[in-house]
């Protein structure tokens, strides 16, 4: 292996250990910082997901209020749930975990949610803050690769960039997040001919489609820092990212793993943003 490991957990525990201690500062004057998570239906990949979220919030001193509604709830009713956490002061945080049933407009339902305690950043206004360079909430997941990047010192500016999937939540705010930092960013996606031939160019690379083996080593150039966000499973049903470690660990310079690398990060900071959004209600 040439490439040096982005070690997602051991830094994820640093930022556990930074939320905690300023938890802990906010605590004294009065403010437990407060998450509210809203359940509806009974997801497999959900349930486990709010537990993880639940039991993070916990082990650094944030309270987190887990509200669970049956998946036939109307949304109306969960509109009115939403505006009642928007107007209690001792909630920071709002997060309605996705996906919601088939009946509920998703969008509809994260509009509603006050931007403020928008600690996902999926709102309009916090994506378009994000676009514009103003203060708000980010995104957990291209937080946490940013995060990486920094964690190993690395200076984005007038490098190239290339982001590997267009979604609301992590394709399109990574891109915002790089282009925020001087890299010369690309965004390619599904139609997208000749994937390698724009992945040879980059000096990073972050992949976020949802595909096995989708980067290989002939396509990363010599060097590259190489960030996976895919979560994938195997044939075998092991976790798996959209790079393939084996091979491109031998061409890249810096690598991170699946699992133990973009996922702890993801969930550090939803505990950052909520802290922060505790910080900032308390002045
Ligand atoms: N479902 C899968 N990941 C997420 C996430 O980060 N936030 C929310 N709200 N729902 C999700």
């Amino acid at each position: 292996m040439t490439a040096q490991l982005i070690d997602g957990n051991a830094l994820a525990r640093q930022i556990r250990n930074d939320v905690a201690g300023r938890t802990a500062a906010l605590k004294a004057r009065g403010v437990q910082p407060h998450l509210a998570i809203v359940l509806v239906g009974d997801d497999p990949a959900s349930q486990v997901y709010v537990k993880h979220k639940v039991n993070d919030s916990s082990e650094t001193g944030l309270q987190a209020t887990l509200e669970r509604h049956p998946a036939d709830l109307a949304e109306a009713d969960l509109l009115a749930r939403i505006h009642a956490l928007n107007e209690d002061p001792s909630v920071h945080g709002i997060l309605v975990q996705l996906p919601l049933p088939k009946h509920m407009d998703a969008h509809k339902v994260i509009e509603a949610i006050s931007p403020a305690k928008d600690v996902d950043g999926f709102h309009v206004a916090s994506a378009g803050a994000l676009m514009v360079g103003q203060a708000g909430f980010w995104p957990c997941t291209p937080h946490g690769c940013l995060r990486m990047l920094e964690s190993i010192g690395y200076s984005l500016r007038g490098k190239h960039a290339v982001v590997i999937g267009r979604s609301n939540i992590v394709g399109k705010p990574m891109a915002m997040m790089l282009l925020a930092q001087s890299a010369t960013v690309t965004i390619c996606h599904s139609a997208t001919p000749d994937l390698g031939a724009f992945t040879r160019q980059a000096d990073v690379i972050v992949a976020a489609v949802g595909k096995q083996n989708l980067l290989t080593a002939d396509m990363v150039k010599p060097g590259a820092v190489v960030i996976d966000v895919g979560m994938n499973r195997n044939a075998e049903g092991k976790l798996c990212g959209d790079v393939d470690f084996d091979g491109v660990k031998e061409v890249a310079g810096w690598i991170t793993p699946v699992p133990g690398g973009v996922g702890p990060m993801t969930r550090a900071m939803l505990l950052v943003n909520t802290l922060e959004a505790a910080e900032r209600a308390a002045g």
